[in-house]
C-alpha cells in the first residue's frame, strides 16, 4: 500500500480563477469512469459553491478519460477545481483510499465528500455544507433513511432492501456509535478537517463514512435529509466484490477489539507473575463459589426435590452472582471497564454458555452412576482455565 501511495502524483491545479479568496470548503469527488457525468456534474455544481468558498477536488481511478472530460469542463469554471489521477497501480483501498487520499490534500476547513452520478443532487450537497459550517459539529451525513430523505433513486428494489439491510445490520454492530445515525453508509457527508485524525483511518472499499464514524467516537454528528436521486449516465461500481469487501472491512472495524485483547498477552516476566497471582485468586474464588454451587444444588435436588439438571442451572445462577461480586470487587477492581450491567451481563453470558456445555456431561457421569454433586463439581472444575481466560482475556482485559 505504501509503495502505491508513494506513487501517487500531486493533485494537479486545473482551475484557479482570479482573486479567489482561499477555500473554506473542499468538496471531493471521487470518480472512476464517471467522463458522461462529469460536465453535467460541474456545470451544476460550480456556480452552487461559489457563495461557500469552496474548492473543487476530484481523485479519479479512471480508465476511459475521465480526468480529460474534468479538464475540459472545468475550463470557466467559478471555483478553483484541482484533479488527483492515480494510475492503475496506486488504486489503494479504492473509493475509500481515494477520499482518504483527497482528504490529506484538502485545503477547506471543512470537508464534503459527494459522488460524481448525480445520485447527490448538486443543490442538496451544497445546503449540507452550508449548514454544516454553520453549526458547532463535526460530522454531518446527508441521510436518506430520515425526515424527508429517501432511496428513490437506488436502482431497484434488490438494492434497496440490500441497503437497508446492511445499514441495519451495521448499527446493531455498533450499537452505541450509530445510537443517533440513521444513513451510517451514505456517500454524502461533510467533516470539520480538525476533527478528524485521517491517520487513524484505513478505509477499505465503499464504506468511508461508517469507518470515520467508528474511529471517531468522540465526534458530533449532525444529519441532513436528502433525497437520493437516480444515477445519470453509466453504472454503479458496486459489485459482489464490492459486497465482499464490505464484509472484511466490516469484521476488520468489529473484530480489531476483540483480537487486540487476546493478543496483547503479558509480555513482561513481571506480566506474568500478576497473571499468575490472579489466576490463583480466582481459583480460591472459584472453589468457594464452589462450595455454594454444590449447598445450592444439595438444597434443590435433595429438600426440593428438583430435576438435578434443573436445580444445576439454578445453582449455577448463584454460584455465578457470588463469583461476579468478588471477581469484580476483589480481582479486577482496579482493571475493570466498562459499566457494571456490562460487566455483568458478560459475566453471565459465559457462566451460562459454559453450563449449557456441562449439562450434557453431568447427564452422562450421572448415568454412569456418579453421585450429582460429585458429578457436578467435576464439570466445574473442568472448566477452570477457560473461565479464568475469558474472564482474564476478555471480559476484564484493561
Ligand atoms: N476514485 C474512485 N475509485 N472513485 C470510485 C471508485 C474507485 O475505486 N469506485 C467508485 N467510485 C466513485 C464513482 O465514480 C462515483 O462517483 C462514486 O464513487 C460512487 O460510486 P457508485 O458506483 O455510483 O456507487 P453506488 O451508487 O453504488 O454507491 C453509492 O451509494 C452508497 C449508498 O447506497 C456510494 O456513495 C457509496 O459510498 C454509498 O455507500
Ligand atoms: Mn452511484
Amino acid at each position: 500500500q505504501a509503495v502505491g501511495e508513494d506513487a501517487v502524483p500531486e493533485p494537479r491545479e486545473l482551475r484557479a480563477p482570479d482573486g479567489a479568496p482561499p477555500p473554506r470548503l473542499t468538496v471531493i469527488v471521487p470518480t472512476r469512469d464517471e467522463a458522461e457525468n462529469v460536465p453535467v456534474l460541474l456545470g451544476r455544481l460550480a456556480p452552487l459553491l461559489t457563495p461557500l468558498r469552496a474548492e473543487l477536488l476530484f481523485v479519479d481511478d479512471s480508465d476511459d478519460g475521465t480526468d480529460q472530460a474534468i479538464a475540459a469542463a472545468c475550463a470557466g469554471a467559478p471555483v478553483p477545481v484541482r484533479l488527483l489521477h492515480r494510475p492503475p497501480e496506486a488504486r489503494a483501498g479504492g473509493l475509500g483510499g481515494a477520499v482518504l487520499l483527497g482528504a490529506r490534500h484538502a485545503r477547506g476547513e471543512w470537508v464534503l465528500v459527494m459522488d460524481a452520478d448525480l445520485q447527490h443532487p448538486p443543490e442538496s450537497a451544497a445546503t449540507l455544507a452550508a449548514v454544516a459550517m454553520r453549526h458547532d459539529v463535526d460530522v454531518v451525513i446527508g441521510t436518506r433513511y430520515a425526515g424527508r430523505g429517501s432511496t428513490a433513486g437506488l436502482d431497484g428494489p434488490l438494492r434497496e432492501a440490500t441497503s437497508s439491510a446492511a445499514t441495519r445490520l451495521v448499527k446493531a454492530m455498533f450499537p452505541r456509535r450509530l445510537a443517533t445515525v440513521s444513513d451510517p453508509m451514505s456517500g454524502l457527508f461533510a467533516f470539520r478537517r480538525a476533527a478528524v485524525r485521517l491517520d487513524r483511518m484505513n478505509p477499505l472499499g465503499f464504506k468511508v463514512l461508517l469507518e470515520l464514524l467508528v474511529r471517531h467516537p468522540g465526534a458530533r454528528v449532525a444529519e441532513v435529509a436528502y433525497e437520493m436521486a437516480p444515477r445519470h449516465e453509466g453504472r454503479s461500481k458496486a459489485s459482489l466484490r464490492e459486497g465482499v469487501t464490505f464484509l472484511r472491512h466490516l469484521s476488520r472495524l468489529r473484530g480489531r477489539r476483540l483480537v487486540g485483547q487476546i493478543r496483547r498477552r503479558p509480555r513482561t516476566p513481571a506480566d506474568r507473575v500478576r497473571q499468575l497471582v490472579r489466576m490463583v485468586c480466582f481459583g480460591l474464588v472459584g472453589l468457594s463459589g464452589m462450595v455454594v454451587n454444590t449447598a445450592a444444588l444439595w438444597f434443590f435436588y435433595e429438600p426440593a426435590r428438583l430435576h438435578h439438571l434443573l436445580g444445576a442451572a439454578l445453582a449455577t445462577q448463584l454460584s455465578t452472582s457470588w463469583n461476579f461480586l468478588l471477581v469484580d470487587n476483589l480481582i479486577y477492581r482496579r482493571t475493570r471497564v466498562g459499566s457494571l450491567p456490562a460487566r455483568a451481563v458478560r459475566f453471565f453470558l459465559l457462566n451460562n454458555v459454559l453450563l449449557l456445555l456441562r449439562l450434557p456431561v453431568l447427564q452422562a457421569l450421572v448415568f454412569a452412576g456418579v453421585g450429582v454433586l460429585v458429578a457436578n463439581a467435576a464439570t466445574l472444575a473442568a472448566l477452570f482455565l477457560v473461565r479464568f481466560l475469558v474472564n482474564d482475556q476478555v471480559i476484564y482485559a484493561a
